[in-house]
């Protein structure tokens, strides 16, 4: 099958080096990068928004997938999609209708994705699964790096893969899963039908990154 993207979540990742980071993770064969953005509401902790997305764009062309982890995200989804992201997801936790919000990221040029934390039944996003580029399936409540994996999330992206296999989910739909994701849990993802893999403490609390995104990228293979 395609290749398996492993992305690096960027919240455990040293923000003072925050270029060398980037071209580390290039040379380590990553393709894409994670960006966690919270607010301290949506979550009970504050990372970074618009500026460190900007910075991003101006040092590497790797695609950036933008997690909005904020209370009202229509709010900021055209400085986000100017600041440079190439796919904003939001959560569903966070709005009373998801679809307006897929409208604005689509009319922005931009691909658009919801999240759904361990806790919300995966049937809220059945009104959106005809318009989204990507669901974003977390193993972790959000908000934190280094969380235990919650196997919930494997029975949704079981679900959400069959539904692909019925055409109740449109093939090209993205299927990411994000939080707790290591070399002991990305296996049983990647069979549970994930595509796009999100590491964190896997990657960034390894001396060297290349031997992890290497394994991580050869355990997800099916
Ligand atoms: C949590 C974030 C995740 C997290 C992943 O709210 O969305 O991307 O940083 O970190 P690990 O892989 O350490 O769980
Ligand atoms: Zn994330």
């Amino acid at each position: 099958g395609a290749t398996p993207l492993v992305l690096p979540s960027l919240l455990q990742c040293d923000f003072a080096n925050l270029e060398r980071e980037v071209r580390t993770l290039e040379d380590a064969g990553i393709r894409a990068l994670h960006l966690d953005v919270m607010d301290g509401n949506f979550v009970p902790n504050l990372s970074y928004g618009m500026p460190i997305v900007a910075a991003l764009r101006k040092v590497t062309k790797l695609p950036l997938d933008v997690h909005l982890m904020i209370e009202k995200p229509e709010r900021y989804l055209k400085q986000f999609a100017e600041a440079g992201s190439d796919l904003i997801t939001f959560h569903v936790e966070a709005v009373a209708d998801a679809q307006p919000l897929v409208n604005e990221i689509h009319s922005l040029g931009v691909k658009a994705g919801i999240a759904l934390n361990p806790a919300t039944p995966l049937g809220t996003l059945d009104a959106y699964l005809g318009a989204v580029d990507l669901i974003l399936v977390m193993s972790v409540p959000a908000g934190f790096g280094g969380q235990k994996f919650h196997d919930v999330a494997l029975d949704k992206l079981q679900t959400l893969n069959t539904q692909k296999q019925t055409g109740q989910l449109r093939p090209e739909v993205i299927l990411e899963v994000d939080g707790g994701v290591n070399t002991s849990t990305i296996g049983r993802c990647a069979q549970a039908g994930a595509q796009w893999f999100v590491v964190g403490s896997a990657i960034f609390g390894q001396a060297s990154y290349r031997p992890a995104v290497e394994q991580l990228t050869q355990l997800a293979r099916l």
